[in-house]
């Protein structure tokens, strides 16, 4: 249904601001879920991606040296979930200006007043809803596309909102050119333009839910919407000072159901980009209570 939704005429005119796509030819080997990259050294992982994913070997290296500091720091648990790292090109969903940046342990701008999330927070939340092959994600927040490009090397069954319109169609359209270029796992990303406060009611229920805004409590429409059992990673506080948590739905054997929180940095603030209100077609406010 809404999958390649956005093919806006326009899009092509934003992107070509976007990035480096220097490697447009097509994917030599198209992605399976039983791909491997090699770990053993960074030679023979750029080696790989140079000759099995056509990408460039700058950001390879970079991506490789990153992926190492993220286990290092215990921001990626699982190998489906350090695989899945190794394969999302990061440097396809950053501005052109910050190209540079694109393996930097850092937030970087993205135009519309948001941001990506740093690398390390994107592998860490991913790590806590440990997805599997056939689960059903719902990420709140696109934005620049790269949480949802990795999630779907984890499933293909990936539902992202956006709330702001333009930046909507921007992402999905990269989607779209990177699917052109034989990134096949991106067709396993379903994207809309919404407030994604009220989640996917038509595609619920979702095993998993990453929210990448800030918010002073849960969301009940997103809880309702999670399996019994299923998890959801949100950053909870107030403006500007979240605390990540995990959110585990739980149901007893009677059908009773309880939520267990616990927060994914031990008490550390981390500040992310507001979780706001559509109201019509204008954005207005936040939903904080
Ligand atoms: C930290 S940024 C983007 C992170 C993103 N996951 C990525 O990989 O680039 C958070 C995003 O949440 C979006 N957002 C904020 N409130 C929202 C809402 N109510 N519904 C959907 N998206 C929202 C923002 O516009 C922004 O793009």
């Amino acid at each position: 249904m809404q999958r390649r939704q956005f093919l806006a005429g326009s899009a092509g005119l934003l992107t070509a601001a976007l990035a480096p796509r220097f490697a447009l030819a097509n994917v030599p080997t198209p992605f399976t879920f039983d791909m491997v990259p090699p770990t053993g050294s960074r030679e023979e992982f750029v080696k790989w991606g140079v000759s099995q994913r056509g990408e460039d070997p700058k950001f390879l290296g970079e991506r490789f040296d990153r992926y190492g500091a993220l286990v290092r720091n215990e921001d990626l648990w699982e190998d489906r979930n350090k695989h899945a790292f190794l394969l999302t090109p990061r440097e396809e969903f950053v501005l052109k200006q910050n190209l540079g940046r694109a393996y930097d342990h850092a937030f970087l701008d993205i135009g519309y007043g948001v941001t990506i999330s740093g690398p390390h927070i994107v592998g860490r939340m991913t790590s806590t809803i440990d997805v599997k092959k056939g689960e059903k994600v719902l990420e709140i927040g696109t934005g620049s596309g790269y949480q949802s490009a990795y999630l779907s090397h984890l499933t293909y069954n990936v539902y992202t909102i956006e709330i702001i319109k333009p930046l909507a169609e921007r992402t999905r359209s990269i989607y779209d050119a990177l699917i052109e270029r034989g990134y096949n796992e991106f067709k396993g990303i379903t994207s809309k333009n919404a407030d994604g406060y009220y989640g996917w009611e038509e595609a619920a229920p979702f095993d998993k839910i990453i929210v990448t805004c800030g918010i002073d409590h849960i969301p009940p429409p997103l809880l309702q919407q999670l399996k019994p059992n299923g998890v959801m990673v949100i950053p909870v506080g107030p403006p500007g000072a979240q605390r990540v948590l995990k959110v585990v739905k739980n149901q007893a054997e009677d059908g009773t159901i309880t939520v267990a929180r616990s927060d994914i940095y031990g008490g550390r603030i981390v500040s992310f980009v507001p979780f706001t209100k559509l109201e019509g077609d204008v954005i207005k406010g936040t939903h904080n209570e």
